[in-house]
Parts: C-alpha cells; structure tokens; sequence
C-alpha cells in the first residue's frame, strides 16, 4: 500500500467529519483525470466562438461590419445585439448591461458581438477582422475624477455614529491622509468557458464554470426569451473562480446560448487568457480620504473616511461589495465616533466583481494603515496600539452598524500568536539589524482579522441540497454549492457520511445541477458549507429518522435507541450492516432519498442605513510577518510568517489549512507584485501573465508557520466550524504593514507615502519620499 492509501485506509476506520481527508478529486487533479468544461467530449457539430472587443473606452457605435470576417475559412456567423431574441440586457439586480453593446461602449473590451466557427483559431482570427466603427465620447478612467464628477453606478452610502468631527477636534493628535488600494485579476488557472447545447423542443443543457449556475440559467433563459424550466445548467468543478466565476461565468454562457441559438449547433465558448484579461471584472480598487483624531494611547476618537471604490462600468455586485468594505473598515476594533461615506463610482473600465474578500479587505487596508501610522507618530508598537483599539467584551463592543460583537476571541489569540512568533524579542533584534544595516531593513507587522460571515444580502442565506441512497447501499448527494478546489464536496460528503454513520468512500457528489437543487445562491461568502453541508445533513438526518423508525418496529424499540455509525446499525435486539437495512428497508417501501434545506437564522440588515445584523458570526485570525527591503532598488521578500487562524471545529483541517496558506499567498499577491496598469487611453497593458505578476511556488515564505485556534464556533453552525474561504486573505494585510514599518525605518520618518500594491517601484518612490 502506498502512503496515501494506508492513510485513508486509517483514517476510514473513524468518523469522518474533523479528519484531514484528501479533497475528492485530488488525485483526479494530480493525474489530469479531473474533467473541466473544455475536457468534454464536444458532441458533432460544435462551433467555437470569440468575442469582438471595443478599442475604445467610451465611445457611439456606429456600424459594425462582418464581411471580411464571414469571408475567412470555418467562420459560420456573426452574433450582434440585433440577434437577440429575448431582453437585451442581462438579468442583473440594477439591469444596467447590455448583453452585447447596443448603441455605445463604455469600455476597452467590451463584448461588441460573437464570431462563431468551426475551430477556436478560426473565431478568434476572424474576430479581429470585423470592423466596427465607434464615435469617440469623453471616458472617466480615475475614480477620484469620478468622484468629482458624481459619476456613479449606485447612489453614495453614509454610515455615521456618534460625533466624529467632535471627537477628532478635541483629540491630542490627528492626522489625515489619502491612500490609493489597487484592484487584482483573479487568474484562476482555468479561464472563463461556457458550452450550450440545444436539445429537443426549446430545451437547453449549458456546462458552464461557474459559482453560480442558477444565476447562468436565469441569465441565459432571460436572453433566450424562454422560461427557467427551459434550461439546466451544470457545472462538475471550476479550476479556481476566487468570485471570478459568480456572475463573469454567466456572460459567456449566455454568449455560447445566443450563438447556439442562432446557428442551431452547440456553441463553446473559451476566452483566451488576454481576452479574459480584458472582458471580465476584477476586484475594486479603492481610493481613501482620512482624517482621524487619537489619544496619546493610540485609541482613536474620531474618524472620518471616505470610500470610493472604482466599481467600472456597470453595477453587477459593487452594491453588495461597498456594503462588505463598509461593514470591515472596524477591522477588529472599536469606532465610537465615526463617519464612513461610501461612493460606488462608474469609470469606463471593466465592470469589477466579486474576488475573495468581497470588499471586506478593501475596508480592513484603511484602517490598518491608519493605525500603523499612529502608532508611528506616537512612538509606540504598532501592536500595542492595535491592542488598545480592539473591541471589548463588556463596553466598547457594538459596530458601527450597531451590531454587537459576541464572539470575540481576539485578545487571547493574539497574546497567543505574540508569544508563539516571538514578536517582542524579534521587534528589538529586527531594531538592532536596521541600525546596522544600510542597504536591507527589515520591517515587522502582527494584524488581526475579524471577518463577518453570510452573504450581505440577506436573501441568499439559504440552500437546499439532496441525498439518495441507493439499493447497495451507496450514497449520492446533491447540493446547491459548487467546487471551485476550495473543497467544499469532500465536507459536504464528510457531513453527510456521519450523520448516515457510514464510511466516507460510500458517499460521492457527482456534479452541480440547475435540474436537480433549484435557486442556489452563489457558492460565495465563505458559506458554501455552513448553508450546503447543513441542507446536506437535514436531508441525511431524515433518511437516518425513517430508517431508524424501520428498525425500531422490528426490534419493538424507540428510533433514538438505533444508532447508525462505521457502517453498522444497532438496536436493542441485534446489529446489522448498513447494505443489509438499507436493501431490507427497500423491499419494505421506505423512500430512501430525501431533500434539505436551510436558511441562516438571527440575520437581518436594514439596506439603506446599514444597520442591523448582517453577519451570523466573525471569523478571527492574526498573523506576524517579518520582510525585508533593498532600498537601493525597492526590491523586497516576506521572510517569516506566523499564523494563528479560527476556524471554529474544522471539519478537514488538511483542507482548512489548505485554504489558509492559499488565501494568505493570493492576499500577499495583492498587495505587493499584482498591478494592474490601464494606459491614458483605458486599454488595459498588463493583460496577461508577462506583465501581471501573480505569486509563483518561489515566492511563497520559506517560513510559513499555520496553526488553529482551538474553540468551536459559539453559533450552532454546520459540526461547530467556522467558514474559512475568505477570511485567511486579509491576513496578509500583516506582510504590507510590514513593509510599510521597513519603510519608516529607512526613511526614520513615521508617514510612509506606500499605495498598494507594494511593488518594487511603489516601495523605492515610498523611499525617495
Ligand atoms: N479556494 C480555491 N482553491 N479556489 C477558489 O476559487 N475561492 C474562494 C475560497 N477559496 C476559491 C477558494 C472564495 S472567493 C470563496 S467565497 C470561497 O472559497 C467559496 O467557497 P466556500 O464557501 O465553500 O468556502
Ligand atoms: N459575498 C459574496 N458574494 C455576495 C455577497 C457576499 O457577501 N453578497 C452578495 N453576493
Ligand atoms: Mo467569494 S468573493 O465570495 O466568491
């Protein structure tokens, strides 16, 4: 037996739920047996389509013309708006895109029309041959000049509490400021790729990566003109979404479904990687303006903080997004009087999405430089600082969106994580390095997170999923939840095994299906297995009940005296294999399937104050991360990380742990070599991955230390866990405080003049004053 054998071979004599199971498909993934959409085999008659972008950032379109692009080899057709059959703007919330462009453009890379042909090269060659003609308008490109435009796509949100201007006229100190967050380009590895098949009578089958493939079919049967019923979408596993894949996915399926419709043929449509670039959305960049005032502790008294986030062109998911930056910018700590406006702002670039976070680290960024800076020009530790602001128990625990916080674990966890990383002895000898250093300073940052989990709106806090036993015994579970490699059907088959009290390998999830779990919220805001595994277990728990009740009538015993667990069922009179009762149950006409549901209690938020509780409960973590900086070229590394992370009870800590590490590296992208660069024209340069710099295996800290905190989550959720998706990627908050704490000590100022991202260049400027 080799050793990943021998160790599921262990780990199957136990329960399921808190082992360190490998994900579902890993070996599927490692041996590329694992089926992505463009893996299926294309059924005869499939056409490929490429998209036609805009050249121009704004602009009326005035003609489109396709003859030469009809004219080259392969090509079938052109798709413009004309071709539509049901309602040419996509089904959003705000109803503000148009599936196709109609009369303008508003951004370079806008989807003008569809080539369809019989290879991909073929499409995509004759895409750039189509010749359209555009009238160029004046484009808004920076988000401060959309600010002083009042260009928005929803109206501005002010959240307010207390007297901030009081509170910041009578403080010792003040400061203010201006910070500049850039956005990030999700790069899952697998891009955007949608394939639609019309079948018999008006019906539909879409394969589509995607989070959310109720969203994909509502989409597509809306610009179909066709009802719901009309078209079922699924979705095995996407290779990454990261928010990427919750609505961009649907834009391509519904192009694939228009094509399919006109050409009568199965249409797939593939981006490339430089048109996936500059079609889809990425996350916000943010611009700041601050003023706050401080006690000679560091505690804050007032704060006023403006939020613009640069939402693109449209609305799609800026609304909710802005919400999130909102409701984070307290971080983990105490605002009494605090005024926060919020602007969602239109510019003429792609039209920003959700991406891992979903505002939250948008909002947490501000306030953590805020507080590095203070304690900067107090002359404090900036941990020290960050400590007297912290929420309390008792008082000083209500946000400022008035709801209270409950659990919080954060004093214990970062006393914890200071004395396990060591932060005070390696504070006094990262001093002593930079006093004898010239060239390299190091820079040193410990930063916590408390991350709220359920979906801001409120609605989408619900799912259903079911679970089928079969004749033999085996168990198929169905859910609204997708895999994005977050690992979310290895938990949801965890849950499902134990509440049947049968191994782990009886049970599988084949893929997400519109037919089979209706009106799925996105798999999204970490929650995929806090509302998914719970719907999971419900249904389970009532196939365990009916069988129990079986059991009890043959053994003249109550249904809580038979006990289901390592594949056995025991009553009072005697013990039976599960195959044997399940078989026994069928020939006795006991339905063996059934459904759940689940909806997240406790939860509500009034939309236009934003006030409430949005949140079911926070999920807390810290990390301590040591970096260092050339100053002579801005070139910097992450030396040392030390994380201590609250995922409540874990329910697979392998695949917990996986999440952290991934979500801490993809952050520390952020922050420090992502950058996206729009030229004065608003085409996008760094489109693909020559120019835009994600994190390879090199960049990963040598260091990279994880571990859990040990207490369940104080809400009754899903086997005591906590969600843990989202909220690792602000921990790496810590690796650009850090970097701004280098930059002080080469500078000996406390202000550091640093926008994220912190590249190379950012860092010298930030040097050079
Ligand atoms: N992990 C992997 N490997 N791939 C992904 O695309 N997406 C992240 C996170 N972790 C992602 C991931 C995002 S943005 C979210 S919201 C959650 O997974 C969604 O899954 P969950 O709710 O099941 O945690
Ligand atoms: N997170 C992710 N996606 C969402 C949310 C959220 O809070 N709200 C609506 N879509
Ligand atoms: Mo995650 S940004 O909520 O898909």
């Amino acid at each position: 037996m080799n050793a990943p054998e021998k160790f599921v071979a262990q780990a199957a004599a136990r329960p399921a739920t808190g082992q360190p199971r490998i994900h579902e498909s890993a070996r599927a993934h490692v041996a590329g047996a694992a089926t992505y959409v463009d893996d299926i085999p294309e059924v005869k008659g499939t056409l490929h389509a490429a998209p036609i972008l805009s050249k121009l950032a704004r602009g009326r379109l005035l003609a489109v013309d396709a003859t030469l692009a009809l004219e080259m080899e392969g090509v079938q057709d052109v798709i413009l708006a004309r071709d539509i059959p049901g309602d040419p703007f996509l089904s959003t919330f705000v109803h503000d895109e148009p599936v196709l462009a109609l009369d303008t453009v508003e951004f370079v890379g806008q989807v003008i029309g569809v080539v369809v042909a019989e290879t991909v090269m073929q499409a995509r060659r004759a895409a750039r041959q189509v010749q359209v003609d555009i009238e160029p308008l004046p484009a808004i490109l920076d988000v401060r000049e959309a600010v002083r435009q009042q260009s928005f796509v929803l109206p501005p949100v002010t959240v307010r509490r207390g007297e901030p201007e009081q509170g910041i006229a009578r403080a010792p100190h003040r400061l203010a400021g201006a910070l500049d967050v850039g956005g990030q380009e999700h790069f899952y590895l697998e891009g955007q790729v949608g394939y639609a098949l019309p079948l018999e009578q008006g019906q539909w089958w879409i394969h589509s990566s995607t989070q959310h493939p109720a969203e994909v079919q509502h989409w597509v049967a809306h610009a179909l003109g066709v009802p719901a019923n009309a078209v079922r979408v699924d979705c095995r596993r996407m290779g990454g979404g990261f928010g990427g894949k919750e609505t961009q996915a649907g834009h391509v399926a519904v192009w694939a479904a228009l094509a399919a419709h006109k050409t009568g043929r199965p249409v797939k449509m593939r981006l490339d990687r430089d048109d996936d670039f500059l079609v889809t959305g990425k996350r916000h960049p943010f611009a700041y303006d601050y003023e706050v005032g401080f006690d000679d502790a560091g505690r804050i008294l007032g704060l006023k903080l403006m939020l613009a986030a640069n939402c693109g062109w449209s609305a799609d998911l800026s609304g909710p997004v802005a919400d999130r930056a909102v409701f984070h910018v307290d971080n983990a700590y105490f605002l009494g009087d605090v005024e926060i406006v919020s602007y969602r702002c239109k510019t003429n670039v792609q039209s920003h999405t959700a991406f891992r976070g979903f505002g939250g680290p948008q909002g947490m960024i501000v306030t953590e430089a805020l507080l590095g800076e203070i304690a900067r020009v107090l002359g404090m530790d900036p941990l020290d600082v960050r400590k007297a602001n912290l929420y309390g128990i008792e008082d000083r625990n209500v946000t400022h969106y008035q709801m209270p916080v409950e659990d919080n674990i954060l004093a214990p966890l970062i006393a914890r994580l200071e004395h396990d990383a060591d932060y005070r002895h390696r504070r006094a000898a990262i001093a002593q390095w930079n006093a004898a250093s010239p060239v390299i300073k190091r820079g040193l940052a410990l930063t916590p997170v408390k991350f709220g989990i359920s979906f801001t709106a409120t609605f989408f806090n619900q799912a259903g999923a079911l679970v089928h036993v079969y004749t033999d015994g085996s168990v198929q579970v169905n859910h609204g939840g997708t895999e994005m490699g977050q690992g979310l059907h290895t938990k949801v088959c965890q849950l499902v095994a134990d509440e049947l009290g049968v191994p782990f390998e009886r049970v599988r999830i084949s893929s997400t299906d519109t037919g089979k779990v209706p009106n799925a919220s996105a798999t999204a805001a970490s929650s995929g297995t806090d509302l998914n595994g719970r719907a999971a277990q419900f249904a389970a728990r009532q196939i365990r009940q009916r069988l129990a009740e079986y059991v009890a009538g043959k053994q003249n015993c109550r249904p809580e005296q038979v006990l289901f667990a390592h594949g056995q069922v025991s009553g009072p009179d005697a013990v039976m294999g599960w195959e044997q009762l399940v078989d026994d149950a069928w020939h006795a006409r006991v339905q063996l399937w059934s459904d759940g549901f689940y909806r997240t209690p406790k939860i509500h938020y009034d939309r236009h104050t934003l006030t409430g509780r949005p949140f079911y409960y926070f999920a807390y973590g810290a990390a301590c991360t040591e970096v260092a900086i050339d100053t002579l070229t801005g070139e910097n590394r992450v030396l040392k990380v030390d994380i201590l992370h609250d995922v409540g009870h874990s329910i697979n800590p392998a695949i917990d742990i996986g999440q952290i590490e991934g979500g801490f590296v993809q952050g520390m992208g952020w922050l420090t070599t992502e950058q996206l660069v729009w030229d004065a024209k608003g085409q996008l340069a760094t489109h693909a991955p020559s120019t835009y710099k994600i994190p390879a295996t090199g960049d990963v800290p040598a260091h990279l230390r994880i571990a859990l905190w040990p207490e369940p989550n104080r809400e009754d959720n899903v086997g005591g866990s906590k969600a843990v998706g989202e909220p690792p990627f602000m921990l790496a908050i810590s690796v650009w405080e850090a970097l701004r704490d280098a930059v002080a000590a080469a500078n000996g100022q406390p202000r550091v003049a640093l926008d994220a991202p912190a590249t190379a260049e950012n860092v010298l400027k930030a040097l050079r004053g």
